[in-house]
C-alpha cells in the first residue's frame, strides 16, 4: 500500500443532515441474504410471485424461480397510476444545445409504439436486437421497447468501429440493428450509419436496420433492409402489452469492454438483474423523487444499462442524458448542464474527474453547483487526490461521495459506502453492500488478514450476477468460477484495512512484480499524481534487459506543464518515499493523452508494447489510436 493511499487518513462524514433523510439509516444484521433480496424484490411489480428465492448450485443458480416480471413494465407502466405519470422521466440535452423532455406517459407512448414496430419487423421473444446509438432518448426507448416484448438487446457502444460492431453482431446472431444517421461530437457529425453499412457486409443474420434521424446528414438507405424510425413510428399504435417474462429469462447481453482478449457476451437475467439495480440505485444513490439524476456514462456500458436505464427508471427517477463531449463548446459544459437542470446526483468516472482536474478549477468557479447533494464514482480506483478534488470543487464539501465497485458481470453495485451510514475514506470503496458476501482471499482461497493484498472474490450468489457468457458456458465457468471452489473470481486485486474497508488495487493482471515485490499499478499511479504537474499516470511493469522487470511510467501533465529530467527525478523521489527504492521507475513517457478503452480504462497491454518497443497488439477497442504516436521520452 503506498503512502498516498495509506496516509489518506482523512475520514469524512456522514454528514448529519444527510443522515437524517437517508433512504438507508441502518442495516438489519439479522436478515439472511435470501430474505434481504426477497425484500428488495418486493419493491418491484411481479405479474406472478416467485416460488423460491434461490435455487441451484454455484455457478448455475437461479433467483426468484417461476416469478413473472417485465423490466419495461417496471420502468414505465408502474408509474402511470400515480402522480409520476406526468413527471419528467428523461431530460435530454443534445450537443448543439437542443433539448427534449419525456414524461413517464410520453415514454409509455414512445416505447409501446416502438415495441409494435419491432414486432411488425418480425422480432419475437428471445430474438437479439443490436442497438448502436448515441446518447439520445431513442437509445433508452429502444432498450425498453425490446425488453417489453422479450427481445434481448445487445447494445454496442456508438464509438466502436464497424469491425467491432460486426464481430458483436455475428457473435450474438442479431436479427435487427437500430442505429442513427449520425450524431454530434465536438461540433462535427459522426457517421454512424456508414459504419453499420460497412459492418453488415461482414454479417449474415441481420434482416432489417431501423435508422433514427438525428443529424440529418446524407446517408444511403438500402431498399427493403433500412427503414426510418420516424416513418415507422408514424403508423405505429400506442399500447403494447408487456410480455410476462420468467425471472430467469435473458434481459440483455453486453460485451465486456475487454482490455485483454476477445470480448465476452455477458448475459443478464430479468428478475434478478432488475432487483439488483433497482435496490442499489435506491440505497446507494439515496434516490428521492425530487432528484435530477445524471449518470454521465454511455448506454454502451453496463453503467448505462444499470444506472441510466433500469435502476433509475424502475425507481421513477428524473434522469438526464447528454449527447456530446464534455469540452464542447468549452470545458465547462458539464457544469453548465448541472446548473441548467439543477442536477442533484452526479455519477461519473475517475478518468473524467482527472480530466476536469487537468483542465483546472476555473471552469467551475462561477457555476452554481449548489443543487448537487450526492456524487458517485465508478470504473477504476479513484486516487485520493482526485477524490479530494471532486469532494471540494464539485461537492463543495457538502456531498457524500459513493465510490462504487462493480463490474459488467456483477450487474449492479457490490461494494460501496451507504451515504447515510458509512464514513468515507478517500480511495477506498468501503464495504460490501447488504446481501453481498465479498472478501479478499489468498491463492488458496483463505481470507487474508488486513493490510495484505489478495484476490477480490464473491462468496455467495447474488441476484444480478451474470448467468452465462453467450453461447460459451465453458468460458463462463473457466473465467469466473474455476480459480476458487464455489467463489466468483472478480479478477481484481484488493486489500482490507483494519476497519474492514476494501481498497481495490486494479486488475490482478496489472500487478507488477518488481525486485520480488508485488506492486499494484494503482499504488504507483496514486503516488505520482500527488505531484502538482501530473494530471494522470499509468504504471506498467516491463522487461528491462538488465534488471529483469522494471516499472515504466506513462504520464500526462496539467496544462502549462512540460516534461523535464527534473520532473522525472521529482516523481521518482515521490515513489521512493511513498513505496520504496525498489519501485523507482526505469523510464518515463509523457503524452497528451493515455490510450484508453472506449469506456475510459487505461490500456495497459498497449503501454507494455510501447515500453518494450514491440509492435502494437490489437487496438480495436482503443478510443483514439493516434494518442500512441504522441508519446515522448527524455531519452530519445
Ligand atoms: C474496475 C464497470 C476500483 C474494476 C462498472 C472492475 C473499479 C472493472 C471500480 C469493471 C471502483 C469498477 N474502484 N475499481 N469503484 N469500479 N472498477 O465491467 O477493475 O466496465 O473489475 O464495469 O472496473 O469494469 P466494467
Amino acid at each position: 500500500m503506498s503512502d498516498s493511499m495509506k496516509n489518506s487518513k482523512k475520514i469524512y462524514g456522514p454528514n448529519p443532515s444527510f443522515v437524517e433523510n437517508a433512504n438507508v439509516k441502518k442495516i438489519d444484521e439479522n436478515l439472511s441474504i435470501e430474505r434481504f433480496w426477497e425484500k428488495e424484490a418486493e419493491r418491484l411489480h411481479w405479474f406472478r410471485k416467485w416460488d423460491s428465492v434461490l435455487e441451484g448450485e454455484i455457478p448455475f443458480t437461479r433467483w426468484f424461480t417461476n416469478g413473472k416480471i417485465n423490466a419495461s413494465y417496471n420502468c414505465i407502466d408502474r408509474h402511470l397510476n400515480s402522480w409520476k405519470k406526468n413527471k419528467a422521466a428523461l431530460i435530454f440535452e443534445g450537443e448543439p444545445g437542443d433539448r427534449a423532455v419525456y414524461t413517464y406517459q410520453d415514454l409509455y407512448r414512445e416505447v409501446t409504439k416502438f415495441s409494435n414496430v419491432l414486432k411488425k419487423m418480425g422480432i419475437n421473444k428471445g430474438d437479439v436486437v443490436t442497438i448502436y446509438l448515441p446518447m439520445i432518448p431513442q437509445a433508452v426507448i429502444s432498450m425498453l421497447a425490446c425488453s417489453r416484448i422479450g427481445a434481448v438487446h445487445s447494445v454496442v457502444f456508438g464509438g466502436f468501429s464497424s469491425q467491432a460492431l460486426s464481430d458483436r453482431i455475428n457473435d450474438s446472431e442479431a436479427k435487427l440493428v437500430i442505429t442513427s444517421d449520425g450524431y454530434w461530437r465536438r461540433g462535427g457529425i459522426v457517421q454512424a450509419k456508414d459504419r453499420v453499412d460497412k459492418a453488415l457486409y461482414e454479417t449474415t443474420t441481420v434482416d432489417h436496420v431501423i435508422v433514427i434521424q438525428r443529424s440529418k446528414n446524407h446517408i444511403h438507405m438500402v431498399k427493403d433492409r433500412d427503414y426510418w424510425y420516424h416513418e415507422l413510428m408514424d403508423w405505429a399504435e400506442i399500447g403494447c402489452e408487456a410480455e410476462a417474462m420468467d425471472a430467469e429469462d435473458d434481459l440483455f447481453m453486453l460485451y465486456t469492454s475487454g482490455t485483454t482478449g476477445k470480448p465476452k457476451g455477458v448475459v443478464h437475467s430479468t428478475g434478478g438483474y432488475l432487483t439488483g439495480v433497482s435496490s442499489t440505485h435506491h440505497n446507494v444513490f439515496d434516490h428521492k423523487d425530487e432528484d435530477v439524476y445524471w449518470c454521465a456514462a454511455d448506454i454502451g456500458w453496463i453503467t448505462g444499462h444499470s444506472y441510466i436505464v433500469y435502476g433509475p427508471l424502475s425507481n421513477g427517477s428524473t434522469l438526464l442524458i447528454y449527447e456530446g463531449a464534455p469540452d464542447y463548446p468549452a470545458k465547462d459544459r458539464t457544469w453548465d448542464i448541472v446548473e441548467k437542470y439543477s442536477v442533484s446526483i452526479l455519477y461519473t468516472a475517475p478518468t473524467a474527474i482527472r480530466m476536469f482536474m487537468k483542465w483546472g478549477e476555473k471552469w467551475l468557479e462561477n457555476k452554481n453547483l449548489s443543487s448537487l447533494r450526492l456524487l458517485g464514482s465508478v470504473g477504476e480506483p479513484i486516487n485520493p487526490e482526485a477524490w479530494e478534488w471532486y469532494y471540494k470543487n464539485v461537492g463543495k464539501g457538502n456531498c457524500p461521495i459513493v465510490d462504487t465497485w462493480w463490474q459488467t458481470e456483477t450487474g449492479s453495485i457490490m461494494i460501496s459506502s451507504l451515504p447515510g451510514i458509512n464514513k468515507m475514506k478517500p480511495g477506498s470503496v468501503c464495504k460490501p453492500l447488504p446481501g453481498i458476501c465479498a472478501d479478499v482471499v489468498d491463492d488458496k482461497g483463505e481470507s487474508v488478514p488486513y493490510g495484505r493484498n489478495g484476490y477480490l472474490v464473491v462468496k455467495r450468489p447474488w441476484p444480478s450476477m451474470l448467468r452465462n457468457v453467450y453461447k460459451n458456458t465453458q468460458r463462463y465457468v473457466e473465467t469466473y468460477w474455476s480459480m476458487f471452489d464455489g467463489m466468483f473470481c472478480t479478477g481484481d486485486g484488493a486489500f482490507k484495512d483494519e476497519d474492514g474497508y476494501i481498497w481495490v488495487s486494479g486488475r490482478v493482471d496489472d500487478v507488477i512484480v518488481c525486485a520480488g515485490h508485488n506492486i499494484g499499478s494503482a499504488e504507483v499511479e496514486s503516488s505520482i499524481v500527488t505531484h502538482k504537474s501530473v494530471a494522470e499516470a499509468a504504471a506498467i511493469g516491463c522487461n528491462n534487459a538488465i534488471k529483469g522487470l522494471g516499472i515504466c511510467i506513462f504520464a500526462t501533465l496539467k496544462e502549462g506543464e512540460f516534461p523535464s529530467r527534473d520532473l522525472e527525478n521529482e516523481l521518482s523521489e515521490i515513489i521512493i518515499a511513498e513505496i520504496g527504492k525498489f519501485a523507482k521507475p526505469d523510464k518515463y513517457f509523457f503524452a497528451k493523452e493515455l490510450p484508453k478503452t472506449r469506456s475510459g480504462k487505461i490500456m495497459r497491454r498497449l503501454l507494455r508494447d510501447v515500453a518494450e518497443g514491440r509492435e502494437l497488439g490489437d487496438t480495436t477497442t482503443l478510443l483514439d489510436v493516434s494518442v500512441i504516436d504522441d508519446f515522448m521520452t527524455m531519452d530519445d
